[in-house]
């Protein structure tokens, strides 16, 4: 039987999924994703799942990508495999929010997973970087776009070119992670905040997400088009009837996700 390597949980409407590799601090092999990404794939298709949280251990969410993996490969192997493409790629496809719980070290490939997530809520031992420039290489899964997104030029070129690691406050203030919490209390503070997402309309969710995504992809003039089209969409919902009827009410709603 193959080694298993993700946790898989649920806690009510959360799918949790836990990056379980101790030896290695969490390395993405092939194997890890593969399996990270099947976990993902059957809570995408689960009614009774509306958000996942993603974590690793305390001391790492995960390391980077596989080196020892990766020290023997040719151009050959990686450039036919597609390396970092493939189901690392399709990950980014994902539909339901995905929160990134992070401890410890999130670095190359790690940091990479993190920033692919939605949004990250990290502990007070958080320390992010992409160190693969010490490694006679750069970022491959995403570390070079998504982080001079995600904090600026400045910073990601400084990261990115130096490999130094940030730790959390400095990584909060640069707008790379939303919320710091202490060790203990992480995977409590993302499972709560993935509750109160899965409690809201499922398809409203889901277009919420598409939108802020489609900020980075088109002009402001095409994406302001999109949220607004999806927001009339939102009216053929029966969780659109309902929200708006609670509020009028004066009582909570009760989403059918519909
Ligand atoms: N791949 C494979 N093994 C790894 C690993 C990785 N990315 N990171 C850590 N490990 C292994 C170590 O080799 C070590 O194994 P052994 O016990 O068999 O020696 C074990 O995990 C524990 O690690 P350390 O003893 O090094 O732990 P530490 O606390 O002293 O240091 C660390 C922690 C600073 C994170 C250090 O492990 C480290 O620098 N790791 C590599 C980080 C890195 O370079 N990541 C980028 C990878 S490339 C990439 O990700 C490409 C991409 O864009 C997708």
């Amino acid at each position: 039987m193959n080694e298993s390597f993700v946790k898989v949980e649920t806690r009510g409407r959360v799918g949790l999924l836990t990056l379980d590799r101790p030896q290695v601090l969490n390395a993405l092999s092939n194997e890890v994703i593969d399996q990270l990404y099947d976990a993902i794939q059957a809570f995408e298709g689960d009614d009774n799942i509306g958000a996942m949280v993603l974590t690793g251990s305390s001391k790492a969410f995960a390391a980077g990508a596989d080196i020892s993996a990766m020290a023997g490969w040719s151009y050959m192997d990686v450039y036919k495999a597609d390396y970092l493409g493939g189901k690392w790629e399709d990950l980014r496809r994902t539909r339901k929010p995905i929160i990134a719980a992070v401890a410890g070290y999130a670095l190359g490939g790690g940091c990479e997973l993190a920033m692919q997530c939605d949004f990250i809520i990290a502990a007070e031992n958080a320390r992010f970087g992409q160190p693969e420039i010490k490694l006679g290489v750069i970022p491959g899964y995403g570390g070079t776009q998504r982080l001079p997104r995600a904090v600026g030029k400045a910073k990601a070129m400084d990261l990115v070119l130096t490999g130094r690691m940030m730790d959390v406050h400095e990584a909060e203030r640069a707008g790379l992670v939303a919320r710091i919490v202490p060790v203990e209390r992480l995977l409590d503070e993302a499972l709560e905040a993935a509750a109160t997402i899965a409690s809201m309309s499922l398809p409203a969710v889901m277009m919420a997400k598409e939108c802020v995504n489609r900020s980075f992809e088109a002009t402001l003039d095409e994406s302001l088009l999109f949220e607004r089209r999806n927001f009339h969409a939102l009216f053929a919902t029966e969780d659109q009837k309902e929200g708006m009827q609670a509020f009028v009410e004066k009582r909570q709603p009760d989403f059918k996700h519909r």
